[in-house]
Formats: structure tokens, sequence, C-alpha cells
């Protein structure tokens, strides 16, 4: 596996690909990877000749108040998973590298990005897409991999590959969690032990909530209720917001029916944690 921090590396290597007719798969990251990027990855490589990761903290994702600069990173470590995933190619670009001075072009998704986190995080939608905008002219792939984890960003993907023309097939991958139930994150290492026991009841109040939907309750409500009052149950668990929302444009809807994106966001601590299920109701 090569590890490249030029745009014009990548660009070389995939036109090379690209002439022997290879097929190309990516994987988009922010790196100080785990199972959950390990299980994209994988499937990339199961569908894919070759397969590009990226790992790159992308600074215009990130909002003056986040956490950009205690962000974890460890390329050495990350490097390891890819080669070990069977990846071909790994991108580590510097900043400056991806954003040249005077760098003034956005893009920008509405109706999808309106509420979860897009209404508490102002730039960081308009950022994902610019970066992935960015990272698929360089990349060129015929699939990109993305995680039900962050189910938002997915449905953000979906809409502007869509709406802009991408030819680029988007795949969403399962979400990865601990034993406890406890999704995956880079973020997690922000969690002292403590608060690390507290955050399995994000996991514990969707379970409820999925449990209640399955025993028939339809009133996004009363879901929302459930869940909050799980929540509430942690003292050191604050939530943020617990919605019910239709899983393709993400707005909030009253009654559960269709396709139904179930999203929490909770603070445990100082760390903010999200997490999600889907439930396909057709009653
Ligand atoms: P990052 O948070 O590093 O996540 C990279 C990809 O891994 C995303 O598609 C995310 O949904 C997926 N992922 C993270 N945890 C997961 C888990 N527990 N199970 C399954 N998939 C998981 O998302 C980003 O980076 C950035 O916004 C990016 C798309 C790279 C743009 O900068």
């Amino acid at each position: 596996m090569k590890v490249v921090h030029t745009i014009k590396e990548v660009r070389e290597i995939v036109k090379e690909w690209k002439k022997e007719g290879l097929s190309v798969g990516f994987v988009p990251t922010m790196g100080y990877l785990h199972e959950g990027h390990k299980s994209l990855i994988l499937k990339s490589v199961s569908q894919n000749d070759r397969t590009v990761v990226s790992d790159f903290v992308n600074p215009t994702q990130f909002g003056p108040t986040e956490d950009l600069a205690r962000y974890p990173r460890d390329l050495k470590r990350d490097s390891e998973l890819v080669e070990s995933a069977g990846a071909d190619l790994l991108f580590n670009p510097e900043p400056s590298e991806m954003y040249p001075p005077h760098f003034t072009t956005t893009v920008n998704t509405t109706e999808v990005t309106e509420h979860l986190c897009g209404a508490r995080r102002p730039v960081h939608f308009g950022g994902v897409c610019q970066v992935l905008t960015k990272l698929f002219n360089i990349v060129t792939p015929d699939r990109a991999y993305f995680g039900q984890k962050d189910a938002q960003q997915l449905a953000v993907v979906r809409r502007f590959v869509r709406d802009l023309n991408f030819d680029i097939e988007i795949i969403g991958c399962p979400i990865v969690r601990e034993d406890d139930g406890l999704a995956k994150s880079s973020r997690n290492t922000y969690l002292s032990p403590e608060e690390r026991k507290a955050a399995v009841i994000l996991y514990k109040s969707l379970k409820a909530g999925k449990a209640l939907i399955e025993a028939g309750e339809r009133s996004s409500k009363k879901v929302i209720d459930e869940i909050t009052k799980v929540l509430n149950t942690e003292p050191l668990a604050k939530v943020d917001y617990v919605s019910v929302v239709d899983n393709i444009n993400i707005q909030p809807i009253d009654t559960i029916k269709g396709e139904v994106l179930v999203a929490i966001a909770v603070y445990i601590g100082t760390t903010r944690e999200i997490d999600n299920f889907i439930i396909e109701v057709n009653d």
C-alpha cells in the first residue's frame, strides 16, 4: 500500500488504474481509524479492484468552538489499519494542499441540512460537501463508502451527489458498535473511564425507542419522550437533540411511517456523541 500527500500523486496513480480498466472504491475519513472505518474499507475492497482511503481532518467542517485542534491523529496506526484491510492507496494531504490561499468556493446543500446536526453545527455540512467535492474530483471513484453512524451526512452526500451529477455510487454501511453497544467513534477517546461507562446510555435509549415502535407505537412524540426519559436517567448525559425524521429529506414527522430515522445527539461531559437507528414501517 502506498501513502501519498499530494493531489498530483493520487491523480497519477488513479489514471494508471483507469487505463487498465480497474474499478476504484473510495473511503473518505478524518483518520484515527477504528473498526467502523475498517468495515467501510473491507466493503470497498470486496467490491472494487482498487481502494483509496483519505485521511484528512478537514478544517472547514469544524465550527469555531468545536474540537479541530484536539481531534486525535495517528498516521502510523492509521496506515497499518488501512493496509491490513487491503486498501491500495492512503491519501493524507496537508490542509495547505487542499486549501491554498484565496480558496473561496463553497458547496451548499439545503433541506437535508435544516434539522438535527445541521441546525446545531451551521458550518458543518457545507464543509463536508466542500471537501467531498474536492476529494471526489481528485480520486474520481466509481463507488464511495459512508457509515450509517453519520446518518444525516449520508443523506446529505446522497443528495449533493445526485443534485450535482457526480457519477459515483454511494454505498451506506451499518454502524459498528463496541460490545456494550456504544457506536465506535474517534471521539470516544475523549471520554474518561467514568464517561465511557455512562455513554452506553445512548444505545440503551435507542433500544427503548425501537422497542416501542416495534410494539406498535406510531407517535413520534411518544418515542422521543421515551428516549429522552431513558437518557435523563444518566447524570453525565445532557441531551442535545432527540429527533424522528424521514430518512430521505431529513424532515421531522409526527407519525412514524415509511423509512424513518431516529437520531440523537448527547453530550457526555464535554464530548458530543451521536447515534441513530433506521426503521421501516409500512402499516
Ligand atoms: P469520520 O468521522 O472519520 O468518518 C469516516 C466514515 O466512517 C464516515 O462515513 C462515518 O460514517 C464512518 N464511521 C464512523 N464511525 C462508524 C461506525 N461506528 N460504524 C460505521 N461507520 C462509521 O465522516 C467523516 O469522517 C468526515 O465528515 C468526512 C466524510 C471524511 C469528510 O471530511
